[in-house]
């Protein structure tokens, strides 16, 4: 299914970037996992080899454009393209009420979440426009759909990254590169209650649902499909329970 095809995951060391890595890898894909977590990511190369997959890793901090630009530039001297970007590094454990919250928290939060899918977006747009051909999936957060209390900045920094990618869809379309948003609620890595205000009687698995979507949309099946952001929360943004 995507035999022949690169794939870029930024926080693919662990979480729902290593399931994203796994499952693009076993439909065929070559990975580039960039990460912080130099020793992590190895570990899910190796797994990712293991499984039969071809992989490299390397240590990519998103907020810094040099160690973005560097990885980038890594991936096309061992593989020579990239075909899929997934933009998945992303800071998530603040809870706090807003006027709680100090400056630098709100800045460093962007900076990650924010400028850092700007940084990996600027550093492969020309590479996919040189190729005519790309997609670009970033990975949001029913957060930047409804808001949660309690983590403003977080939700606002996942509406950022959902506008950001429909502007630049419509920016991209024309060199036939597609820039879509999975929105996941909370998921079971998170918490016992991870369930909790959904009107299914489970939670997200680990990540497992966002990874197959990821795989959907970075494959053929998603040609026509630009400026989506696709909600993966058992109906928990639908808003009043008891239907
Ligand atoms: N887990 C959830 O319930 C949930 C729900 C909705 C959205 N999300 C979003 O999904 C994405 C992944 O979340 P997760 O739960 O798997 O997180 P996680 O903390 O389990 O994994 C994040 C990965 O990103 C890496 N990372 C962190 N900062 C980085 C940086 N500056 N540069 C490069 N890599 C960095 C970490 O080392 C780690 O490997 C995030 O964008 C998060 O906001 C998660």
């Amino acid at each position: 299914m995507l035999k022949g095809k690169v794939a870029v995951v930024t926080g693919g060391a662990d979480g729902i970037g290593r399931k994203i890595a796994l499952e693009l890898a076993g439909a065929g894909a070559k990975i580039a996992i960039m990460d912080i977590n130099l020793d992590k990511a190895h570990q899910t190369r190796e797994e990712t080899i293991q499984a039969g997959g071809i992989a490299v890793a390397s240590k990519v901090d998103i907020t810094q454009s040099e160690e973005v630009d560097a990885g980038f530039k890594q991936v096309i001297s061992e593989f020579g393209q990239v075909d899929i970007l997934v933009n998945n590094a992303g800071f998530f454990r603040l809870s706090n009420e807003f006027k709680n919250l100090q400056e630098h928290e709100w800045l460093d939060m962007f900076n990650i979440n924010v400028h850092g899918v700007f940084r990996c977006c600027r550093a492969v747009l020309p590479l996919m426009e040189e190729r005519q051909s790309g997609k670009i999936i970033n990975i949001a957060s029913i957060a930047g759909v409804a808001g949660i209390a309690k983590m403003a900045i977080y939700s606002a920094s996942k509406g950022a990254v959902i506008s950001f990618s429909k502007a630049l869809a419509m920016e991209t379309g024309k060199h036939n590169i597609t820039v879509n948003c999975i929105s996941p609620g909370q998921l079971k890595s998170y918490g016992e209650d991870a369930d909790r205000g959904t009107y299914l009687k489970h939670s997200g698995d680990l990540g497992t649902e966002t990874a197959h979507l990821v795989r959907f949309l970075a494959s053929s099946d998603g040609d026509y499909i630009t400026g989506a952001n696709y909600i993966i929360d058992g109906g928990r943004v639908l808003g009043a329970r008891k239907a």
